[in-house]
């Protein structure tokens, strides 16, 4: 299973990347506002700091214009995502540019059948909001176990890519699931590191340790 950080701060993304467990890097207009960092400029010092995909999400509404802005993002690195709206507008964008070979990120999916759209439209990336999807009194993990489902069923290579991942539990439903990626602020991935056995055996290893009197270096 990928893991992509969903964030747009720079210093998060450096020490996930220095773990070498890092894959790519989702952000949206949000996270680019809540980082009070300049979007073009941002982008492209994360798309230095990890080899894999980096999404980059379009603002405009209609087709013509969700073009000219992929233009100037997808020109910043060839490690760059190009993020779309699930509309008529996005999937026509998205077509179009998985045509021309542009990697392309289909965000605020809350249904199947609108993952099976972005399978037909050819994209790289199906975003299933599952923690939106929940606060609205569905299960998210119910949608992602449809899509793999229909996935599977006609073989689409769209990889599906969990988002709005809001703790382990969700992460590690995604991945008994099969979902491709999963993609969760910088917390929710070091909270899997954590257990509190790992954190008590280590304790009583360097105790018992230090009575040894010995040391390895
Ligand atoms: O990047 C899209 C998604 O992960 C947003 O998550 O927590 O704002 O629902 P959230």
């Amino acid at each position: 299973m990928k893991f992509f950080v969903d964030t747009a701060e720079i210093e998060p993304i450096r020490e996930l990347a220095a773990t070498g467990l890092l894959d790519g890097v989702t952000t949206n207009p949000s996270l680019i506002a809540k980082s009070g960092l300049d979007f073009k400029e941002v982008t492209a010092e994360i798309c230095k700091l990890v080899d894999g995909p980096v999404s980059a999400e379009v603002v405009a509404l209609d087709h013509e214009t969700m073009m000219k802005e992929a233009e100037v993002l997808r020109r910043i690195a060839d490690n760059v995502c190009i993020k779309v709206p699930l509309t008529v507008d996005g999937l026509k964008t998205c077509k179009a540019l998985t045509g021309e070979g542009t990697m392309v990120n289909v965000t605020l999916c809350f249904s199947a059948n609108q993952a099976l759209l972005a399978a037909k439209a050819g994209a790289s990336f199906i975003s299933p909001f599952v923690g939106r999807h929940d606060d609205n009194g569905f299960d998210g993990m119910d949608l992602i176990e449809d899509i793999r489902l229909i996935y599977d069923n006609y073989a689409y290579a769209t990889e599906i890519l969990v988002a709005s991942v809001r703790h382990t539990g969700h992460v590690l439903q995604a991945a008994k699931i099969g979902a491709d990626v999963m993609t969760a602020p910088p917390k929710v991935i070091h909270d899997l590191f954590k257990h509190v056995l790992t954190d008590k055996g280590i304790e009583g290893f360097m105790a018992d340790w230090a009575k040894t009197g010995q040391s390895i270096l």
